[in-house]
């Protein structure tokens, strides 16, 4: 059980800065209980906290988790170049706050992207220690052979990496797409790997990232959700 004030809550969940959330509550934005709160200095319960500012329901969370079904034509980078960035997608609050992507994923590639302000899950998830898995489908320019498949469980040489790199799985889906699993998370990595192999990438999907598959959260592109517990547990058992 933990305690906020008002003002210190609504900025905690990336509605502005204290003053802006006092303005914010003394505009009678905030409602509580069927009430208006216009005390920024009143204590709240935080556990369980379920509010309206703006008149969109709002729920406390200390930390978020997030999975977006990422489009093409999105930026991951936090200073974006020539497209914008998939914090865009989110509401305004989550840049408040702070969040950010685990990991990157190329301006074209689409597919499972998490987010989150909690940095020590990020650190986590991305760590190469953890080895958590990451299901791409790529399509080829070149046909998916036999060889290309073997090539690239044995290992392929990028020429910036000091060992071969290998996929953990990989197995050809149709004539020109294959599914590859990667436990690294190197600058480009598919699409180097298929090019070392003499194919080239044309376009790439991420659908899973551990056990969590974009299949099972159901969400249309540009679409994203909070996750829960559960499916973080999904993530190789690495909890918030
Ligand atoms: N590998 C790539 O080449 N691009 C991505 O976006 C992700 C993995």
């Amino acid at each position: 059980m933990s305690k906020m004030t008002w003002d210190k809550l609504l900025q905690s969940q990336g509605f502005g800065t204290r003053k802006e959330c006092q303005s914010i509550l003394a505009n009678g934005e905030v409602v509580f209980n069927d009430e208006v709160v216009r005390d920024y200095r009143a204590q709240v319960e935080t556990d369980g906290l379920e509010f309206t500012v703006f008149g969109e329901p709002q729920r406390y969370r200390w930390q978020v988790y997030i999975a977006l079904h990422k489009p093409p034509d999105y930026e991951c980078s936090r200073k974006t170049s020539h497209h914008p960035g998939v914090l865009t997608l989110l509401p305004d609050e989550m840049a408040l706050r702070d969040v950010q992507p685990v990991g990157r994923l190329d301006h074209d590639t689409t597919g499972l992207l998490l987010l989150s302000d909690d940095g020590a899950f990020i650190h986590a998830q991305s760590s190469p220690k953890r080895h958590v898995p990451k299901v791409y489908v790529a399509t080829t320019h070149e046909p998916v052979t036999d060889e290309l498949i073997a090539l690239l469980r044995k290992g392929v040489k990028l020429h910036d990496e000091p060992a071969p790199l290998a996929a953990t799985h990989c197995e050809r889906l149709s004539d020109n797409e294959l599914e590859i699993v990667l436990e690294q998370g190197k600058y480009h990595q598919v699409k180097r790997m298929l090019a070392a192999a003499e194919n080239h990438c044309v376009a790439l999907r991420r659908t899973a990232v551990g056990g969590l598959t974009l299949e099972a959260l159901n969400l249309a592109e540009g679409e994203w959700m909070f996750l829960d517990d559960r499916h973080l547990a999904l993530l190789t058992g690495i909890t918030a």
